[in-house]
């Protein structure tokens, strides 16, 4: 879901990443500029909390890139970090209005 509320609604494979699948799709807002590689925080996004504990947990790369990340929350995350199977199927995925500027 994009900061304006629109939404694009895609299909993605299991075991890619988020990411891959919302650049797969040309997504506004993910640009991924490492390509994944957890260095750049181009891919950031909020998850509803019940996808967010569904998600999995943070690994520490993660964690220290969220640091500085512009308007972080409690259910942020990188979407090359998450990876899609089953039980996150339906998921939403909301773009920060910062990931914008980027
Ligand atoms: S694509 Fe760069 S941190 Fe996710």
């Amino acid at each position: 879901m994009q900061p304006d509320g629109s939404r694009q609604v895609v299909e993605a494979t299991d075991g890619e990443s988020v990411m891959d699948c919302a650049v797969d799709h040309s997504v506004p807002g993910i640009t991924a500029q490492c390509g994944g590689g957890c260095t750049c925080s181009t891919c950031h996004c909020y998850l509803e909390e019940s996808w967010f504990v569904l998600s999995g947990p943070l690994d520490p790369d993660e964690k220290d890139i969220l640091e500085f990340v512009p308007e972080r929350r409690g259910n942020s995350r990188l979407t090359c970090q998450v990876r899609v199977s089953d039980r996150l199927d339906g998921m939403i995925v909301h773009v920060p209005s910062s990931n914008m500027d980027r």
